[in-house]
């Protein structure tokens, strides 16, 4: 039994070994209908438990598919009916009864505290659904698409990212340590990344800058990622921090100074940090990106079940 928490703890030998059954999968399920079973049903009887403490749409879809793609079944929870939140109910007892009536623990929280908690009392395998500092899940689907639409390994490519400092830019940033890739990062100065990201980027041999101006950010990107200015639970004046961001907003010019054949990424939702004519563009490869989540995810799953040929 595995856990997925955090890309940094994983060995880079497992995340690659994810991706390439990732790839398998999808190619072996082409003429397969959403809720038909992969060959085998290797996650037969088994009962992945979800619990979003965030609002989310693609993360539950893509986990809810994913599950039962592999032959088993999900539950998801509304953490304001759990005795968690609102009776007092421990974490240590939650997570007994967790790991008694289901099979694997998915948890969207704003909490990285709680991560680690659950982490330490349940038996089951915990896979971190998105956190106020992480969202791994993400970044290795998007690398998976990233590989897929550009036809080599991420390590030979320049991948930019144009915008905040949050959760997803923590993830990819651990991706370029992992997968030792160049990334570039176009951010105001105000919103770089957090001391600990910092120091993180600083005490690993890596292939990171950070720009503050978002022309020289893209310039030879082969990949432009963004992602919303304002995040979940993001506690700031909103419409100050989106006026500190206006210069770095992803438009038709600034993908014009990338590489001719840059792609632009985005976890979606998306917010004001990109033009309409980039999202909606033929460079702009979001949809599949959010779908290729379910294939990800899958062998996620069977990573943490163990179960990863
Ligand atoms: N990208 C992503 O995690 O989307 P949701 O918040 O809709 O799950
Ligand atoms: N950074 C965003 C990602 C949403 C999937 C947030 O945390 O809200």
């Amino acid at each position: 039994m595995r856990n997925f928490l955090n890309l940094k703890d994983i060995p880079v030998r497992d995340l690659k070994k994810i991706l390439f059954d990732a790839k398998r999968r999808k190619r072996l399920r082409k003429r397969l209908n959403n809720l038909e079973i992969d060959k085998g049903a290797p996650l037969k009887g088994k009962l992945l438990i979800q619990m979003f403490e965030k609002s989310s749409l693609r993360t539950r879809l893509s986990f809810y598919l994913a599950i039962k793609q592999l032959g088993g079944s999900t539950l998801t929870l509304r953490p304001d009916e759990l005795h968690l939140s609102k009776g007092g109910e421990s974490i240590q007892d939650t997570a007994k009864i967790l790991s008694n009536f289901g099979n694997a623990f998915m948890l969207r929280t704003d909490s990285d505290k709680k991560l680690e908690e659950f982490e330490k009392y349940l038996s089951i395998p915990i896979i971190n659904g998105l956190s106020p500092s992480s969202h791994p899940t993400q970044i290795l689907s998007d690398i998976f698409t990233v590989e897929e639409i550009k036809n080599k390994s991420i390590s030979r490519l320049n991948i930019t990212w144009i915008g905040d400092s949050n959760n997803v830019l923590n993830s990819l940033i651990a991706a370029s340590i992992k997968f030792s890739f160049k990334l570039t990062i176009g951010c105001p100065a105000k919103y770089q990344p957090s001391k600990k990201i910092m120091k993180y980027i600083k005490s690993n041999n890596n292939k990171i800058s950070i720009l503050h101006d978002p022309k020289k950010a893209a310039k030879g990107a082969d990949v432009i990622f963004s992602d919303k200015v304002i995040s979940m639970n993001d506690k700031v004046n909103t419409s100050k921090k989106l006026n500190q961001f206006k210069k770095f907003k992803i438009n038709k010019k600034l993908m014009g100074l990338a590489k001719k054949n840059c792609i632009f990424l985005h976890c979606l939702p998306r917010g004001k940090e990109v033009e309409e004519d980039v999202f909606l563009s033929e460079k702009s490869k979001v949809w599949q990106q959010a779908l290729n989540r379910v294939h990800v995810q899958k062998s996620i799953l069977l990573y943490c079940f163990g179960k990863l040929r």
